[in-house]
């Protein structure tokens, strides 16, 4: 049966068949360490943007009603997109309780409250614990939710916590390299060399930049994204056009301009040529 519509049709059990209470079951919990400090999960928590992007399997689309950094209400939907998992989800962060509450306000699992608690265990170790109500729930049914939770949330948390590993390296990156002299130019090699390495990443005044090919053509441009730093490097180019892998960002990889309408661009690259009789490929610094 199509994952949506047993999704649907478990809902539609819940809130009109065949339990009597409407009180909220706990269905569960879920908890797992992670590697990674607060500040990163509280921010990860309050980017709802990222859902359908990072977690493109388990999420179709998300439109942003409101935002900010007490958190956000939107509308969603489960992947394959599809009406029949269409809801309004609202995500409250509350960091003096440090825990976050995601209530599910209409439409697929109308009134399920997820809530979870980010228990810091060091500077850079956390803990998160997230429990599970649903309204409404029959006896019959609990087992099933709550594999369906685990297994969605264990999979959340692997593509969250690669997302948060990232951000923090490159954040870690930028701070380390605030002081660091460097030259005016860079030679990075033989053009065939770099041919054969791309996409190549090399570090330029306190940067990082990839070198990847373009309709047979070289391109230098920014590996880190100017929104939250996502690596670009792997991404392939589409006519020239590359997409952040986070929150869908499109940027022209030769103008730095964000063809998706957000309103950052590129970092500036530096010049890249090649001498034509050593083939070396030398990047400097735009005057
Ligand atoms: S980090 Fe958000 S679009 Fe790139
Ligand atoms: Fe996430």
């Amino acid at each position: 049966m199509n994952e949506a519509l047993l999704n649907y049709l478990l809902d539609k059990l819940r809130r009109f068949g065949v339990s009597s209470s409407n009180q909220l079951s706990h269905v569960t919990t879920y908890t797992r360490e992670l590697p990674i400090s607060l500040d990163r999960m509280y921010e990860n928590a309050i980017d709802g943007e990222h859902l359908p992007y990072l977690h493109s399997s388990t999420f179709s689309y998300i439109d942003i009603l409101e935002s900010g950094p007490w958190g956000w209400r939107a509308k969603a939907g489960l992947h394959p997109r599809s009406k029949l998992t269409d809801m309004e989800i609202k995500l409250v962060l509350n960091k003096d309780e440090f825990c976050w509450k995601t209530t599910t306000l209409s439409g697929l699992g109308k009134g399920t409250e997820i809530w979870t608690h980010a228990i810091p265990l060091g500077e850079n170790r956390i803990k998160v614990i997230v429990d599970f109500y649903v309204p409404k729930l029959p006896a019959i049914l609990k087992d099933f939710y709550a594999e369906y939770y685990i297994a969605t949330y264990e999979k959340l948390y692997d593509e969250d916590l690669m997302m948060m590993s990232q951000r923090q390296q490159a954040l870690d990156f930028k701070k380390a390299s605030t002081n660091k002299e460097n030259a005016a130019t860079l030679a990075l090699g033989n053009e065939k060399e770099i041919r054969s390495q791309l996409p190549f990443t090399f570090e330029f005044k306190q940067h990082r930049f990839v070198i990847n090919e373009s309709n047979g053509e070289l391109v230098v441009y920014s590996a880190m994204c100017p929104h939250m730093l996502s690596p670009l490097e792997n991404e392939t180019l589409d006519n020239g056009v590359v997409e952040c892998p986070w929150h869908a960002y499109r940027f022209d990889v030769k103008t730095g301009e964000c063809v998706s309408g957000q309103s950052c661009r590129l970092k500036t690259p530096p010049a890249l040529s090649i001498d034509p009789d050593t083939q070396q490929v030398v990047v400097k610094e735009l005057s």
